[in-house]
């Protein structure tokens, strides 16, 4: 298992407002190197799919509208440590706990719309990554 390696989306509410180019940016100054990446418009069964896990809770349903209502960025991310230093890099999941100098403090708008996916673990990693790239798309 790709254990310095992480997933990422950028969410619907910051590719529609123009932040692909600015997370990217913090994510590599952050000293991730972009192995994988794509711009994806996710159907909600594939976004249902991708959030499976949650399907019990409260916000599972608006969470698969949010994540079809627009194009999504995919990414797979190589740093030593990538999984706990990106979710430290993106910040809590509620924006307003956010940390300063994080990318949710920066982008985020509320606790859905957080302008960003990080992997929790190296196995969701290795999971997640699989569900957008094969092993042609990642160098
Ligand atoms: P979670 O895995 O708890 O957070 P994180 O993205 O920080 O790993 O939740 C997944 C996503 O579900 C989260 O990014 C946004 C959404 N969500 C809500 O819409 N409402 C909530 O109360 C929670 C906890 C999450």
């Amino acid at each position: 298992m790709a254990t310095n390696r992480t997933f990422t989306m950028i969410k619907p509410d910051a590719t529609q407002e123009n932040h692909i180019g600015g997370i990217l940016s913090m994510i590599e100054a952050g000293g991730f190197r972009i192995v994988a990446l794509k711009k994806v418009l996710l159907t909600a069964e594939r976004a249902g799919q991708f959030y499976e896990v949650h399907k019990e809770r409260p916000f599972y349903g608006d969470l698969v509208k949010y994540m079809s209502s627009g194009p999504i960025v995919a990414a797979i991310l190589e740093k030593d440590n990538a999984v706990a230093d990106f979710r430290t890099l993106i910040g809590a999941t509620n924006p307003e706990q956010a940390a300063e100098g994080t990318i949710r403090k920066k982008y985020a708008k509320s606790i859905e719309a957080n302008a960003v996916h990080g992997s929790d673990s190296d196995e969701n990693a290795q999971i997640e990554g699989s569900f957008f790239f094969g092993p042609d798309e990642q160098f």
